[in-house]
């Protein structure tokens, strides 16, 4: 990817940012164009510690890095951005996230998710972009209930207003690929969670809440499985992605899976949460998980189990995640432990 101009929208956020770190140690001679409106869904300053942390990488790399604080759902400023800089690869992760939120925000998801997503199409379309890469998410495979969750599995019954935005983004970049040959990759990623990961996302909530001696509530009773992927895994999938546009297919699209294809209970996975936090010293080490937690309902929007088959994905590029999950929740206890002492945002 040397010498190319990539533009990655939502590089503030959790993945956009581990992503650019990578690009930015890996290659010594690429431009990457970062956007994000730094909206204030979550935290901004942990927004601006991940920026403030890639500069730094930035000023050790050989590749130009800049950022510009943007909005992908105003058109005149995508379009003035693309012709500027022709991007040659773009990576879409900006978005509104999260499933809960969209019951209550829903002008958001239409915005960002879909005309956002919509604009960048149309500067793609006219700046012959030659690799549009695009964040769906597992939540398409709504309530299906045969597993693992493939391509191939009809997506047609979302059960939230965000699922339904993924899902049409990927209708959306099928027409366009098919319209005017843009090559277009969608990748349906699970659970992703890491070191400066989301706030809003079960994992880091619950380390909130523990660590402040409160109790975590459990959703469906316990009876969730969820995919959960490590970053550095997802990263590693959006690389070997970029660089390989859908060749000698018609129209030039395709859909991925990334996931680690070896779903938990979420009951295990509170219990390695809360045995790595009291290992970092986060929690005390004679903590009773069971006196922290409640087992409540599902609530609407949520689907019981994710797990990806990830064939096709290691069909295409000899890949697939594999992090176990208590060494990735080693890496985010570390992380949060260390975060929590020297309060570095
Ligand atoms: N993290 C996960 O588990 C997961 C799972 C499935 C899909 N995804 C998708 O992956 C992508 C990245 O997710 P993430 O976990 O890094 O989320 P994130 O919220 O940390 O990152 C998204 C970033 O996009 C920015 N943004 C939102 N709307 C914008 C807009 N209109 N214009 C410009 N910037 C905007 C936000 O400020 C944020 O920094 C998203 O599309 C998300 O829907 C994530």
């Amino acid at each position: 990817m040397n010498k190319k101009t990539i533009l990655i929208t939502g590089v503030a956020g959790f993945i956009g940012s581990n992503l650019t770190t990578t690009l930015l140690s890996k290659y010594d001679d690429a431009t990457i164009i970062g956007i994000d409106n730094m909206n204030e869904y979550y935290d901004v300053e942990l927004k601006r510690h991940r920026l403030s942390l890639l500069h730094e990488k930035a000023s050790e790399s050989g590749c130009v890095f800049e950022f510009r604080e943007q909005d992908i759902g105003e058109a005149e400023e995508m379009h003035r951005l693309f012709q500027h800089f022709r991007p040659n690869i773009v990576v879409n992760l900006a978005a509104q996230a999260g499933v809960r939120y969209s019951i209550d925000h829903p002008e958001e998801y239409i915005r960002s998710n879909i005309v956002g997503f919509f604009h960048i199409m149309e500067a793609c379309r006219r700046y012959e972009v030659e690799h549009l890469v695009f964040a769906s998410s597992s939540s398409v495979y709504g309530g299906n209930t045969k597993y693992p969750f493939s391509e191939e599995d009809p997506v047609d019954q979302p059960v939230s207003l965000y699922a339904a935005s993924k899902k049409s983004d990927e209708l959306l970049a099928y027409s366009y690929a098919k319209l005017y040959g843009i090559p277009m990759t969608g990748l349906r990623f699970f659970t992703v969670y890491g070191p400066a990961g989301r706030p809003d996302m079960a994992y880091y909530k619950f380390a909130e809440i523990l660590k402040n001696g409160g109790k975590i509530q459990i959703y469906n009773y316990g009876n969730c499985k969820r995919d959960f992927t490590y970053v550095d895994d997802v990263v590693d999938g959006i690389l070997a992605v970029m660089k390989k546009p859908p060749k000698g297919v018609e129209p030039p699209y395709r859909i991925y899976n990334i996931g680690n294809s070896s779903p938990e209970n979420l009951m295990d996975f509170v219990q390695i949460l809360s045995e790595e936090l009291q290992r970092c010293g986060v929690l005390p080490k004679d903590f009773d998980m069971k006196e922290h937690q409640e087992l409540v309902p599902m609530q609407p929007g949520d689907v019981p189990v994710t797990f990806a088959d990830t064939t096709r994905l290691e069909k295409d590029f000899g890949f697939a995640p594999k992090t176990p999950l208590r060494q990735g929740l080693r890496k985010f206890a570390e992380w949060y432990a260390d975060f929590d002492r020297t309060k570095t945002i």
